[in-house]
């Protein structure tokens, strides 16, 4: 019972995690004893944030420079950790981006850009790396959401959007893969304190008194903050939970 949330011998994928949430992430997983692979976009970041974590918890981590929009990075992302690798046991969509405007000022392009990433990029990783998970047994796929996946805002249409489809998709492959012991669910973040949100404090202004008002805990939540939920969804402490959309924020989504 003691080792009920053990990943030694299992290996992870973490898209988008060389910084913010997925470098938190991938701290917490290699801490406990998981191999990781970071797959981003900037191979230098990703380089060194590997490096960082195979120093600190002696796992091996292996960082791959993928572009989930694009169907055959992803195949290539998913061939290259299994060449080193031999098996997927987790894989956390966490890669996601963000362009705020009011819903009448985006172009399609911006719309498809975002949908591309957040939500169609969770969908490719999943649906790739499936059919390994199903021949290894089992496996997890961890999805990030966000309280927009609950909440409206104003300068959030595409973002929100791709969010509330996260939870869908959460549900659906948790149905579809159940029988195949393959644990889907969705973390949903408060307010993290990352580049991501580093850039809506210069966007949105109040922004930082505003959360730390809505926010019952009165702090921003940090990527390390994230961890123990993934841990938890990653390893066998979950294996009779799926589909659920677990909310990690301070007390947020329940506070009127
Ligand atoms: P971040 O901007 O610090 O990190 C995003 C990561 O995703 C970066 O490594 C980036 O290179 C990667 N990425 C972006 N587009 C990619 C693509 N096309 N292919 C591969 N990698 C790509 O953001 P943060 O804050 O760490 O966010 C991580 C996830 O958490 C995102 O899905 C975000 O929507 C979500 N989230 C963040 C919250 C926050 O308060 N920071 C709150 C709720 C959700």
């Amino acid at each position: 019972m003691e080792d009920i949330f053990s990943l030694k011998g299992k290996t992870a994928i973490v898209t988008g995690g060389n910084r913010g949430i997925g470098e938190g992430i991938s701290h917490g997983f290699a801490s406990m004893g998981c191999d990781v692979v970071i797959a981003a976009r900037d191979t230098v970041k990703t380089g060194k944030t590997a490096q960082e974590i195979r120093d600190k918890y002696g796992v091996e981590v292996l960082g791959i420079t993928s572009d989930i929009q694009y169907e055959d990075q992803v195949q290539s992302m998913v061939e290259e950790t299994l060449d080193a690798f031999g098996r997927i046991d987790i894989l956390v969509n966490n890669a996601g981006i963000n362009i705020r405007k009011m819903p009448h000022e985006y172009d399609a392009s911006e719309w498809d850009q975002v949908l591309d990433v957040n939500l169609r990029g969770a969908f490719l990783c999943s649906k790739t790396v499936y059919p390994s998970m199903k021949s290894g047994g089992g496996g997890k796929v961890i999805n990030i959401g966000s309280m927009t996946s609950i909440f409206g805002g104003a300068k959030l249409a595409p973002y929100g959007t791709s969010k509330g489809g996260i939870v869908q998709l959460t549900r659906s492959l948790a149905v579809a893969w159940a029988q195949d012991n393959v644990q889907v669910n969705a973390i949903l973040p408060g307010w993290i304190d990352t580049d991501l949100t580093r850039q809506a404090r210069i966007d949105l202004p109040g922004l930082n008194d505003r959360v730390l008002s809505r926010t019952p805990m009165g702090r921003w939540g940090l990527p390390a903050d994230l961890a123990g939920a993934a841990i938890f969804l990653a390893s066998g402490a979950s294996d009779f939970l799926t589909g659920v959309a677990l909310p990690v924020d301070g007390g947020y989504s329940v506070y009127l």
